[in-house]
């Protein structure tokens, strides 16, 4: 077992500033598009060149809003746009196998929110599509690609925890009294907490104990047949985590990694930029890591800034985030859905 460090690993992740640019084309323009847009002008070198919508007055309120050259009122000329090198596509969870593949058929790499797609096969069939086309597509799980997560990643390496026993994540949000067509609430649209909120939970156990060997849930469904609220344990070798998603309360968001030596913290909501404790066993010494610079969602840089530094690099996958653990992610996320019985419509 490593000795309790005298300080925090510093982050090796880069200026986000400091990526070769890319063209990118903005596929659909609700909220977190309009987030993603924000935060890469405000701290990196990537050009945001066009924006697609199903509606041409959409694509061009948003090109208006942001001083994007180019408006499109599909997403097929969008992704036919040689102006554009990648596409971050911005749907609902539905979506996402038919945006991500858009793109990767027209030449174009891909960045596709969060969950990657509605399953597992979905995602295979982009990741295919990807391999043909020879493009690079990643999952925008942003939470990943944060300096706090780097520090982890070291500390995990350098075996400061010791042996790892227990992971407890939980994200929570109040989006009960929701219009029941909100997507949140849509099986038509891949609704429900664990798409949404629980897959970041999810994937933080990923990130920290690799993939499960067992996947244990109970749940809760709303009226439109979506998880309400989904209550998973997960085991790996000796080590086992925790985790709640939920739409019925605001819980603390907080992710820990525990084992025989220390255990790492992040403060809520912990898939955004914030604090990190490192804690000695028994009352010892810890060690803080206060906010970044780059706060909220300006956050959502880190990933544009590695996709464009993977893609100048000639790589088609993030070692970071490979797309063979964003598969094992979705086949983590179908099972936890098939024992809380949520089947989405045409799966
Ligand atoms: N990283 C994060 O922090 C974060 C935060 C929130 C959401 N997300 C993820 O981002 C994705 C989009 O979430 P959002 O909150 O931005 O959603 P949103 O505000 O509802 O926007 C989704 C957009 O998708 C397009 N769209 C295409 N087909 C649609 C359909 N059948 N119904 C509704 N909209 C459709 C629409 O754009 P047009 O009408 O212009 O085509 C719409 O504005 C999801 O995968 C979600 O999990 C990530």
């Amino acid at each position: 077992m490593s000795p309790f460090p005298t300080a925090l690993p510093t982050s090796r992740v880069p200026d986000p500033a400091s990526a070769p640019p890319l063209r990118w084309g903005i596929l659909a323009t609700g909220g977190i598009a309009a987030s993603f847009v924000t935060a890469v002008r405000a701290h990196t070198q990537q050009r945001v060149v066009a924006v697609g919508s199903r509606s041409k007055d959409r694509a061009e309120a948003f090109a208006a809003r942001f001083g994007i050259e180019n408006a499109y009122g599909s997403y097929d000329a969008l992704v036919d746009d040689p102006a554009v090198d990648v596409v971050y596509v911005a749907t609902p969870h539905s979506e996402h196998r038919a945006g991500a593949l858009a793109a990767v058929t027209a030449g174009k790499h891909a960045l596709v929110e969060k969950s990657f797609t509605r399953n597992a096969s979905e995602a295979e069939d982009v990741f295919a599509a990807a391999a043909t086309s020879g493009v690079m597509v990643m999952e925008a799980m942003w939470t990943r690609f944060l300096p706090q997560s780097d520090v982890i990643r070291q500390l995990l390496a350098d075996g400061a925890l010791g042996d790892v026993s227990t992971v407890l994540a939980d994200h929570g949000q109040y989006f009960a009294d929701l219009d029941g067509s909100h997507r949140l609430l849509d099986p038509s649209l891949a609704g429900g907490a664990l798409l949404d909120l629980g897959i970041y939970p999810v994937s933080f156990a990923s990130f920290a104990m690799g993939t499960p060997e067992s996947v244990s849930a109970v749940g809760t469904l709303t009226d439109t047949r979506v998880d309400a609220q989904v209550s998973i344990v997960l085991k790996t070798g000796a080590a086992e985590a925790v985790l709640n998603t939920t739409l019925l309360a605001e819980t603390p968001t907080t992710a820990s990694i525990s084992g025989s030596a220390a255990r790492v913290e992040l403060s809520g909501p912990f898939y955004a930029p914030g604090t990190l404790t490192l804690k000695a066993v028994r009352g010892g010494p810890s060690l803080v890591r206060g906010p970044d610079a780059i706060a909220g969602h300006h956050g959502l840089c880190y990933q544009a800034a590695e996709l464009a530094r993977c893609v100048a690099a000639g790589m088609t996958t993030s070692p970071l985030l490979p797309s063979s653990e964003t598969l094992a992610i979705m086949g983590t996320l179908d099972e936890i859905r098939r024992q809380v019985g949520v089947v989405y419509p045409g799966e």
